[in-house]
């Protein structure tokens, strides 16, 4: 009688070990930063608890993995040039949020972002519709579905239209949204402009898409620009176009 006491909560018990690492495996995803610039980047991403808490350096050649739950939706963006120990609002030369190493706050303008709802069908994209800093790529392995490669491998410093780069030191460091810069209803599909068939792409998105075929070159660029895979881990790169494959 004892020996069967003591054995049902044993059972019980590698019943739910199994159990916890099966839901667990339905329910996160791996994600993979790589940072193939040739700079040390400062990836962001919120909301960010399960992600070193929003933010953390990557150096040239590095990445690292984080386990994203299902059910999480937030955003992707790299960070250029920060020094946190500087005083001041902004500790980044792009993509800052604010002073901080772990962002909670959206990055400041111009970023290029990399978007996710992970569910039982993922949405995903790469969005220049606030500009654009670093060349980035969101790839998916594993899923199951169109799972097209998203963003962008061209560098879109070295086409920036003058009228919407950001220098800094004589070198373009981002290349600003039309609507950034002109703040038009035209540029920024608000008002008579707010919807699909009257917003069209302009003389700058397409310089962006030309560049950037798979992202987001307008507020209304979806046919082109959102993708949706099945069961996928992802692998996001910043600055792919110094390689072929992602490492
Ligand atoms: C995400 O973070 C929450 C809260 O810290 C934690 O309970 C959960 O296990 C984490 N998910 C993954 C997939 O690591
Ligand atoms: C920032 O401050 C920390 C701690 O005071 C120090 O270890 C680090 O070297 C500093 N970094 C820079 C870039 O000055
Ligand atoms: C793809 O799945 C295999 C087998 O489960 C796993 O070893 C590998 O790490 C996955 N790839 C990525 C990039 O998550």
């Amino acid at each position: 009688m004892g020996y069967r006491l003591n054995l049902a909560p044993r059972i019980l018990l590698l019943h739910l070990t199994l159990l916890s690492v099966t839901k667990w495996s339905e329910s996160a995803r791996v994600f993979t930063i790589v940072n193939l610039c040739d700079q040390t980047i400062w990836p962001a991403i919120t909301p960010g608890e399960n992600f070193s808490g929003g933010g953390f350096k990557l150096k040239p050649g590095h990445s690292i993995v984080f386990n994203a739950p299902v059910g999480w939706s937030g955003r992707i963006w790299g960070r250029t040039g920060c020094n946190f120990n500087r005083t001041g609002t902004e500790s980044c030369e792009t993509g800052s949020c604010g002073s901080k190493l772990k962002c909670s706050a959206s990055g400041k303008q111009p970023v290029s972002l990399a978007e996710f709802t992970l569910a039982s069908l993922d949405f995903y994209d790469v969005s220049l519709v606030d500009g654009y800093n670093l060349p980035m790529t969101v790839t998916p392995v594993n899923g199951t579905g169109n799972c097209n490669v998203a963003g962008c491998v061209a560098d879109l410093r070295r086409r920036c239209p003058v009228e919407l780069a950001v220098k800094s030191k004589g070198k373009v460091i981002s290349c600003r949204s039309a609507c950034d810069v002109f703040d038009s209803d035209q540029y920024c599909c608000r008002g008579d402009y707010g919807n699909p068939s009257t917003c069209r792409p302009s003389h700058y998105s397409k310089i962006f898409k030309k560049a950037c075929p798979t992202a987001y070159s307008y507020a209304y660029d979806d046919p082109t620009s959102i993708f949706t895979c099945t069961g996928s881990d992802y692998v996001i790169s910043f600055c792919s176009y110094k390689r072929k494959k992602p490492v």
